[in-house]
């Protein structure tokens, strides 16, 4: 297990405020995961039942409790209180990953890229880290615009390297993209 890395359980944006999430949340986290064409190119199967949305908080609250792991926060709207998406990174030695959702009613508004960016200087804050990066599905550009308006730069395709189980049951190809501190 790698060494414990502590980020804040909130942040803020201009227009956002990113904290952990909690059970309140479940009715949220279910809205956006039970929605096919927002998990389309998720990890997890499309949510079918709100207690898959109870696990994910629970498997939060294990990853903060722990100071380890994929940690989410999720993404509020200042303006309204309202939760909207979740935006979580994992630490593990010299490298972060990301990962990132929002319900359907508000993309393209620029909300993720805030997200991200915020966290991106979370990960640089530690001198130990050296590299951010996520991968998206080569037919999911949208996710890998939002990396590049954070600065993040597409480094490769990797050819049937995950499995995404809402598409189907044969790896996919995916772009790889990073932003690396330079030495
Ligand atoms: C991908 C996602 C995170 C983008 O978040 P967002 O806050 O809407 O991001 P932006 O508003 O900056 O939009 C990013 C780009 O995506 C594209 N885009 C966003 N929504 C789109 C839509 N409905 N149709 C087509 N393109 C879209 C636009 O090109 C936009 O770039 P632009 O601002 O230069 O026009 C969001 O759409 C989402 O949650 N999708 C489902 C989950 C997902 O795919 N997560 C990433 C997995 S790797």
């Amino acid at each position: 297990m790698s060494a414990p890395f502590p980020l804040p359980q909130e942040l803020y944006t201009p227009r956002l405020r990113l904290r952990r999430p909690t059970l309140d949340d479940v009715p949220v986290v279910y809205g956006y995961a039970s929605d096919p064409v927002v998990t389309r190119y998720l990890s997890f199967r499309t949510h079918r039942d709100p207690s898959e949305a109870v696990g994910f908080v629970q498997r939060a609250d294990a990853a903060w409790n722990a100071e380890s792991g994929h940690r989410p926060w999720m993404i509020e709207e200042r303006s309204s209180g309202e939760a909207v998406g979740a935006i979580g990174m994992d630490l593990d030695g010299c490298r972060a990953n990301v990962g990132y959702v929002l319900r359907r009613a508000s993309w393209r508004q620029g909300l993720v890229p805030e997200a991200l960016a915020a966290v991106a200087d979370l990960a640089f804050a530690f001198p130990a880290i050296w590299r951010l990066h996520a991968w998206h599905d080569v037919e999911n550009p949208a996710s890998g615009r939002v990396m590049e308006k954070v600065g993040m730069v597409r480094e490769a395709c990797l050819h049937r390297y995950a499995v995404l189980p809402n598409v189907g049951p044969e790896p996919r190809d995916v772009y790889m993209w990073a932003r690396v501190r330079r030495g």
